[in-house]
């Protein structure tokens, strides 16, 4: 994907704060510092586009970036972020299920996991609610430049099981750091685009 040009949309916490139109969208999902908006970042070759952090439960909103003006990636809330309020967790989940069940643009949700660890059981509940609504997962497995080349193989197999894959599901491990993953998952985005 040859990026032209790319840019902030805009911010959303409820549906009618989404962009008007039906350009196809791609959603990134996953625990708070799992890496999406870094994900985004190098998806798009740029540093400071999305804003990233080292603390977990940096992005609390729903965030749209517009590609070449005929795509849209999508930034979401990361989940499984022990150190908010129950209710401020309540509130994310909500408004991520909103946009995840209501919205008709999205063509397609990225679960990011990490791949230095075993999935948690948020993960694996949305997984299947991928499973459920889309029949299919696109699974990063980020932050590659961690783990050894030989920890790859193995950490990708124990991801695989626990989140119960199937031959249909496809795991890309990736690093934001060496960009190594970005070509297959952008060739994943594509597709799913022209569907
Ligand atoms: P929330 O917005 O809190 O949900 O987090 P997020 O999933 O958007 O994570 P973010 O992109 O902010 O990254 C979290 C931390 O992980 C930051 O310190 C990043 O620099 C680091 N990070 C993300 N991806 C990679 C990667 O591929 N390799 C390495 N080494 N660090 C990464
Ligand atoms: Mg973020």
């Amino acid at each position: 994907m040859i990026i032209k040009d790319c840019r902030f949309l805009i911010s959303a916490v409820s549906s009618s704060q989404y962009p008007e139109g039906n350009l196809p969208e791609i959603a990134f999902a996953g625990r708070s510092n799992v890496g999406k908006s870094s994900l985004i970042n190098s998806l798009l070759n740029r540093k400071k586009l999305v804003k990233v952090s080292s603390n977990p439960g940096k992005t609390r909103t729903i965030n749209f970036f517009m590609i070449n003006e005929e795509l849209v990636l999508v930034d979401l809330p990361g989940y499984g972020y022990a150190a908010v309020s129950k209710a401020e967790k309540l509130k994310w989940a909500s408004m991520i299920e909103e946009y995840l069940i209501k919205r008709e643009n999205l063509k397609s949700v990225v679960l990011l996991v990490d791949i230095r660890h075993k999935p948690t059981s948020d993960d694996k509940m949305m997984y299947d609610f991928i499973k459920h609504y889309r029949g299919r997962a696109v699974i990063v497995a980020t932050k590659r430049d961690k783990i050894s080349n030989n920890a790859v193989f193995k950490n990708i197999k124990i991801i695989k099981e626990t989140l119960g894959t199937d031959e249909r599901d496809i795991i890309i491990p990736y690093s934001s750091e060496t960009h190594s993953g970005k070509e297959e998952l952008w060739e994943e985005i594509v597709r799913s685009i022209q569907q």
